[in-house]
C-alpha cells in the first residue's frame, strides 16, 4: 500500500511483515491525515541486533568524523525545514511557525551537540595513587567515556522532532548506535527527520525508526534485553517504563504542574505577559507550561485583569493560520481537559470566560478562585485551562508546589532577589526561572525534574555524559 509511510531499518526504507498499519489522526479535521507501519515485534528485533553489530564500529569511527556526519544532518534537516514542519502542522497540530522554529531549533542543537562532544569526549582524567592514605606513587590511572552500547529514544508528541533529536545527536557523538520509537502523533515528521541522518551518509543500522502502536511493541521495545539505555520524555507510561526497565541508565523526563508564584512587588505586566506566554504557547501541551498560578491576594485581581485582556488577544483557530490556540492532539485529550473543567465548574471556580469547546478545539480559559479540592489544582491538563489560587502568604504558595508530585520547573515573579533566592531553594522543582515563565531552552542549559518528573537530568551537555560511561585503565609500575 503506497500510502503507509514505511519505517527505517538497516539504512532502508521497509513495509512492516505485519501489513498492518497505524493511522494518524489529524487533530484539526479529526480524519486520517496519514498512515504508519505497525511493526512487529520480530522487526523491533532485527533492528536491535542491527543496531548492537552497527555501534561497535561506529564506536571506532573517529570522533572528528562522527561530529561531521552531525553536522551534515543538522544541515540537511534545516534544508528541509518546511516539509517537516509541514507534517508538524497535520499530525500536532502545531501553529506552522512553531512548527518551522522546532526544525531549526533542532538542527542547531545537533550542531552544538557535535561541538560539545568532541570536546567533552576529547579529553580524559589522569590520577595517581599516591593521594590515598597508605599508597606509594606506583598507580596511574586512565579515564576515558565510551558508549553505553544501543540506546532506545522514546520522544512524545508535543516535540516529535527537537525531542527526538534531543536525544539522537547525544547517542550518536558519544559513539552508541540507535533506536528509535516515534510518538503516533509526530511519527511521520520523525520519519522526515530520520531521512535527513540517512541522507547526511550515517553508516546503515546504525539509525533505526520503528513505528507502530505501543501496545503491540511498546513493553517489548522498552523491555528489551538489547536496550543499554532508554531515554523517555512523556507522561504517566514513564513511571512505568521505569518499574519495568532492566538494569540499564534511564533518563526520563514526564509531565510537570509548573506553579507561577506572584508576589506583591512583582512587575505584574511582566507576570502577566510570563503567564499567558507560558499557559498558553501551543494550547498550554508542554510539560514545562505554566500550569498554576499562586499569586498574592493583594494584586491577585489586578493580575487576573492583565492576564484576561492578554487571554482576549489570542487568535483561535487552526494551525495553518498560525493560530496561538490550535486543537489539542486528540479528542480523549480534549475530553480529559473538558473534565478538569467540569470539576472547577462543579466547585464553584471563577470563570474569567465562557467555556467553549468544537472537537478539539478549545478556547483558552482561565479560572479564578481555584481551591485545592478542585483536580485542576493538581492535575496537569494539557490544554488551554489556567487555574489561579489566590495566596496570603509565600509559605502558602511554596506549601501547595512542593505538595505537588511533580516537581519539573516553577517561576516566581518578585523585584527582590534574595526573597526569590530563597523561593528558589525551598521550591522542590529541578529549575526554578526567576521573572520569566518555565522553559527547558537554552538546550544546553540542564533540564531535570524531581519526583514523578523525571529521572536524571537533559540537556545537551549532561545527555552526552548520561550516554556514556567511565571507562579506567591503571598502569601498575613495579
Ligand atoms: O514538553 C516538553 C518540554 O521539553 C518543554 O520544552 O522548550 O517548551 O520548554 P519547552
Amino acid at each position: 500500500d503506497g500510502d503507509v509511510f514505511k519505517y527505517y531499518c538497516e539504512g532502508e526504507w521497509k513495509k512492516s511483515a505485519s501489513g498492518k498499519s497505524v493511522a494518524i489522526i489529524n487533530p484539526t479535521t479529526r480524519k486520517t491525515q496519514y498512515k504508519v507501519q505497525a511493526c512487529t515485534q520480530e522487526e523491533v528485533n532485527k533492528a536491535m541486533e542491527i543496531a548492537k553489530a552497527a555501534q561497535k564500529s561506529w564506536a571506532k569511527t573517529p570522533l572528528w568524523k562522527r561530529a561531521e556526519l552531525l553536522h551534515k544532518a543538522a544541515a540537511i534537516l534545516k534544508e528541509h525545514k518546511a516539509p517537516i514542519a509541514e507534517c508538524l502542522v497535520k499530525e500536532i497540530a502545531k501553529p506552522a511557525k512553531d512548527a518551522v522554529t522546532e526544525v531549526v531549533r533542532s538542527g542547531d542543537l545537533i550542531s552544538y551537540t557535535a561541538e560539545e562532544g568532541v570536546r567533552i569526549l576529547g579529553e580524559g582524567k589522569f590520577l595517581v595513587s599516591d593521594s590515598f592514605p597508605g599508597n606509594e606513587r606506583t598507580k596511574y590511572c586512565l579515564t576515558s567515556k565510551i558508549p553505553l552500547g544501543v540506546i532506545l529514544a522514546i520522544p512524545p508528541f508535543n516535540y516529535p522532532v527537537n525531542l527526538a533529536v534531543s536525544k539522537i545527536g547525544p547517542a550518536l557523538i558519544t559513539g552508541n548506535s540507535l533506536v528509535l520509537k516515534p510518538p503516533t502523533q509526530g511519527a511521520v515528521a520523525a520519519l522526515h527527520m530520520v531521512h535527513c541522518f540517512h541522507l547526511a551518509g550515517f553508516p546503515k543500522g546504525l539509525i533505526s525508526c520503528i513505528t507502530g502502536k505501543g501496545s503491540e511493541i511498546g513493553d517489548f521495545l522498552t523491555m528489551h534485553p538489547g536496550v543499554n539505555c532508554i531515554s523517555f520524555t512523556g507522561g504517566d507510561t514513564g513511571v512505568a517504563i521505569s518499574k519495568k526497565a532492566g538494569m540499564v541508565p534511564l533518563q526520563m523526563e514526564l509531565g510537570g504542574k509548573d506553579a507561577c508564584i506572584v508576589l506583591e512587588d512583582a512587575d505584574l505586566d511582566l507576570a502577566a505577559g510570563n503567564i499567558v506566554k507560558g499557559g498558553f504557547s501551543y494550547s498550554g501541551q508542554r510539560c514545562t507550561a505554566v500550569k498554576v498560578v499562586l499569586v498574592m491576594e493583594s494584586v491577585a485581581d489586578t493580575l487576573v485583569e492583565k492576564v484576561k485582556a492578554k487571554v482576549a488577544k489570542l487568535t483561535v483557530g487552526p494551525p495553518e493560520d498560525n493560530c496561538d490556540i490550535t486543537p489539542v492532539v486528540s479528542e480523549s485529550s480534549a475530553n480529559f481537559i473538558e473534565g478538569l473543567v467540569m470539576d472547577a465548574k462543579q466547585k464553584d471556580a471563577t470563570f474569567c470566560q465562557p467555556y467553549k469547546r468544537e472537537g478539539n478545539l478549545i478556547w483558552p480559559l482561565l479560572l479564578d478562585n481555584v481551591r485545592p479540592d478542585m483536580r485542576i489544582a493538581w492535575e496537569e491538563p494539557f490544554g488551554p485551562v489556567l487555574p489561579v489560587i489566590r495566596i496570603n502568604s509565600v509559605e502558602e504558595g511554596i506549601h501547595h508546589c512542593n505538595a505537588s508530585n511533580f516537581g519539573l520547573q516553577g517561576c516566581v515573579f518578585t523585584k527582590d532577589i534574595n526573597k526569590a533566592i530563597l523561593i528558589s531553594d525551598a521550591m522542590e522543582t529541578g529549575t526554578v526561572q526567576i521573572n520569566s515563565a518555565p522553559a527547558r531552552g537554552p538546550d544546553h542549559f540542564p533540564f531535570q525534574g524531581l519526583k514523578d518528573s523525571g529521572i536524571g537530568s537533559q540537556g545537551i551537555t549532561n545527555s552526552i555524559n548520561m550516554m556514556t560511561k567511565v571507562k579506567t585503565t591503571v598502569i601498575n609500575l613495579p
